[in-house]
């Protein structure tokens, strides 16, 4: 839904300093975000993620919307020792707005 996109277009600032979206996107601090829903955990190339990230990746761990929210919520208590310095989003309509805004960014 539009209106949820350009919402979450602008939640996204608060990611932008060490992830890209959209064509050409790079690895920055953290991995590029194309198509991160729906795939698995730890899965873009050439990036060096941290254990939990490695293990999650090799169980065939996959973000799902729900997965996705409980982590951006809370990042550190999701994923015990990740290096994503990021606090969460606290609330609710800023985690549905990045989702959608996510999933408007197929791979
Ligand atoms: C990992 C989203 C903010 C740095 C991830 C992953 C997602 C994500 C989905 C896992 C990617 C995968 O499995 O391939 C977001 C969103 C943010 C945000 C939506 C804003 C709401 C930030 C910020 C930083 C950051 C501000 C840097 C200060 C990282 C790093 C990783 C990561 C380094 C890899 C984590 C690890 O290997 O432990 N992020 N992020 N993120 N993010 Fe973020």
């Amino acid at each position: 839904e539009d209106a949820l996109i350009a919402q979450g277009e602008k939640v996204f600032r608060k990611c932008k300093a060490c992830h890209a979206v959209g064509d050409g996107a790079k690895n920055k601090v953290g991995p590029h975000l194309n198509g991160v829903i729906g795939r698995t955990f730890g899965a873009v190339n050439g990036f060096k993620y941290s254990d939990g990230f490695v293990e999650a990746n090799a169980e065939g761990k996959t973000w799902t919307v729900e997965e996705m929210t409980a982590f951006l919520a809370n990042p550190k208590s999701y994923m015990a020792g990740t290096k994503m310095a990021f606090a969460g989003l606290k609330k609710e309509e800023d985690l549905a707005a990045i989702v959608a805004y996510l999933l408007s960014f197929p791979e």
